[in-house]
């Protein structure tokens, strides 16, 4: 069998690289773990698939080197996305902050795409083929793959690296392209779960979880960033989509700050009740803001049955801090198993921007979550999968 390149993963990376390859004529063989294609396409988005995002650029992906990912989104523009799926029937249609999901379809049809395309040019998927090793000679690199208990080798002038992060190991994740890595003396920046719900433990604990199911609008930051959108409490502790977001950029140990209220200001709002009705109480006040449980639960920081007239420049200061600086500290996260991405990977350094491919191992290319490029949640993680799988395409 002889092909171009052999991709290892048939995921977002490998699919769109297998795909691009094929309009260039070149030959490729994508082998996968999994006994179909990809999987972490069909639960994205909760089965709708955030493609893309119209918003995307370099500043919403956390990498030791930031400047990395100019030069593939250069090439691979959320346009290129957008035009890509829609001349294979997908519009997408966008939810909220650029966030673009297919109008009409959903999850399944995208992968449907990649998997149209590659049988029209005989692009091969090879699933329930599960790569272990590569190794190299004169003519390029060998594989050697496991299918059921038979162990296997293949052979090709060029290999693609797309096998992914380490979240959701039960979905096919594996560590694969990182103790490939971390073999070839390659450099990996520290790797963590993120985009990942936070545990509270402790004291708090029951705080938290007599809130489970409610959702607050909230402005969540740390010195590094901040980001406005709902915040979930659970049983255990915090989710929703700000949590998300600041989870990639929290560590253990650390504190970040909850605005419950942004864009308004809670002492102002006061001020304005005392004058308009000063038997106002806290709790009637705070409650047109959030839902009664969320209030009631307020109740253990707040005098909630004082009248704002009542309320002394000690309890002033006590309601600023609780609404607009409230402190969390969380025990730990939920790890791979809840995480929709992973935070370091492959260090960026050790691959060229331009062609992706490893300055040690030429013939050897690296695309998508294994490496250290970490979007924030909203399609951003996916317009880079597909950024990366068509620059590598292009260098085959
Ligand atoms: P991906 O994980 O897609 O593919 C890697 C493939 O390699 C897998 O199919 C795996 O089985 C295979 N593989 C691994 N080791 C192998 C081996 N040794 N041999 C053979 N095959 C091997 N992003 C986004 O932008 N919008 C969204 O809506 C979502 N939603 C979302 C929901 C959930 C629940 C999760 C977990 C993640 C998301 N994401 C997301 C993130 C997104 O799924 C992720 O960033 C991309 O899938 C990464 O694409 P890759 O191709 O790099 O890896």
């Amino acid at each position: 069998m002889d092909a171009d390149a052999i991709i290892i993963g048939a995921g977002a990376c490998g699919l769109m690289c297998a795909v691009q390859a094929g309009f260039l004529g070149k030959k490729v063989i994508v082998l996968e773990k999994n006994s179909k294609p990809g999987a972490k396409i069909l639960i994205s988005g909760g089965g709708r698939c955030n493609y893309t995002n119209q918003w995307a650029t370099t500043e919403q992906f956390i990498s030791a080197n930031p400047h990395f990912l100019k030069s593939s989104f250069n090439q691979w523009t959320v346009e290129d996305t957008i035009n890509f799926f829609e001349t294979y029937g997908i519009i997408g249609k966008e939810k909220t902050l650029g966030q673009l999901f297919p109008e009409d379809k959903n999850a399944k049809d995208i992968v449907e795409v990649f998997i149209s395309l590659c049988e029209e040019m005989e692009q091969e998927i090879w699933c329930n083929t599960d790569v272990k090793d590569i190794e190299q000679n004169e003519k390029g690199f060998i594989l050697s793959y496991t299918v059921g208990d038979k162990v296997k080798t293949i052979s090709a002038p060029k290999v693609v690296i797309a096998s992914g992060g380490l979240p959701i190991p039960k979905m096919g994740a594996t560590d694969f392209a990182l103790r490939f890595a971390r073999n070839n003396g390659l450099k990996i920046i520290e790797t963590a779960p993120a985009l990942v719900p936070l545990t509270i433990t402790g004291k708090d604990e029951d705080w938290y979880a007599q809130l489970s199911g409610n959702s607050v609008f909230c402005e969540v930051s740390n010195d590094e960033i901040s980001f406005e959108e709902n915040i979930l409490f659970t049983h255990w502790g915090l989710s929703g989509p700000a949590i998300l977001q600041i989870s990639s950029y929290w560590r253990r140990g650390e504190v970040f700050n909850i605005n419950l209220l942004p864009n308004q200001n809670i002492l102002e709002l006061i001020e304005e009740e005392r004058k308009s009705n000063g038997k106002t109480l806290l709790s009637t006040l705070l409650n047109r803001f959030y839902a009664k449980k969320f209030t009631d639960a307020l109740g253990k920081f707040l005098p909630l049955t004082k009248t704002v007239a009542d309320l002394s420049k000690a309890d002033m200061e006590l309601v600023y801090q609780t609404i607009h600086e409230f402190k969390v500290k969380p025990a730990g996260d939920k790890g791979y198993d809840k995480a929709e991405v992973m935070r370091g990977g492959i260090d960026t350094n050790e691959i060229s921007s331009k062609t992706l491919e490893c300055k040690k191992i030429p013939g050897l290319y690296f695309g998508g979550e294994c490496m250290d490029v970490t979007g924030w949640l909203g399609g951003y993680n996916f317009q880079w999968a597909w950024a990366s799988g068509f620059v590598i395409a292009q260098n085959l």
